[in-house]
């Protein structure tokens, strides 16, 4: 397993543009296959936690995780919950909740964990991160991406860990 230091509990992954945005039109403005790599390595084996929309644009559970979708309509072929307090209660850990806006606003009061990627780019959307409080998070790994051939733009990880207090 890829994390370094203490793994996490309750983990946001998301990327996210400089402008904030991470989605438009339903899917996701730019084109990033070394950060779907990360993204599967990261959570291969564990459960993912999405908003219902977020689930309808990839189209099906990910393969090796389980996959709880949060919404208020059961769906076909994935495991459905009501609330994120009804994820967080039904997942082991580590979880981690991969968006959209509502799911990691809810989420970061209950995270200690936050991986990001931050995207060099500040295309149109309609979905943004929200902000990120560094009294509560602090960074505590941020590496240059190796930008390949299948990658629209530069971009960072990130590590944030709740701050202790
Ligand atoms: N860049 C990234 O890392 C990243 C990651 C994830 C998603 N995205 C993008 O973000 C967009 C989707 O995000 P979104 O914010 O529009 O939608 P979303 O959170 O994926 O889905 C919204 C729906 O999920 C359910 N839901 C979410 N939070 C809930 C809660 N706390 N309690 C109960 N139900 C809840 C509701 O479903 P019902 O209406 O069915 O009740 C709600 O209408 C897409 O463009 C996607 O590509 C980007």
């Amino acid at each position: 397993m890829p994390f370094e230091g203490d793994p996490p509990r309750v983990a946001l992954i998301a990327a996210v543009a400089e402008n904030g945005v991470i989605g438009a039109d339903g899917g996701i403005p730019w084109r990033l296959s070394s950060d779907l790599k990360r993204f599967k390595a990261l959570t291969m084996g564990h459960t993912l936690v999405m908003g219902r929309a977020t689930f309808q644009s990839i189209g099906r559970p990910l393969p090796g995780r389980r996959t709880l979708v949060v919404t208020r309509t059961p769906l076909a072929g994935v495991e459905t919950v009501p609330s994120l307090d009804a994820a967080l209660a039904a997942a082991a850990r580590p979880v981690f909740l991969a968006g959209g806006a509502r799911i990691y606003a809810e989420g970061m009061a209950r995270a200690d964990t936050i991986f990001l990627t931050r995207v060099h780019a500040a295309p149109d959307g309609d979905t943004r991160f929200p902000t990120i409080d560094p009294a509560v998070f602090a960074c505590v790994l941020e590496a240059k991406g190796e930008r390949t051939e299948a990658d629209d733009h530069e971009f960072d990880l990130l590590v944030l860990k709740r701050r202790v207090s």
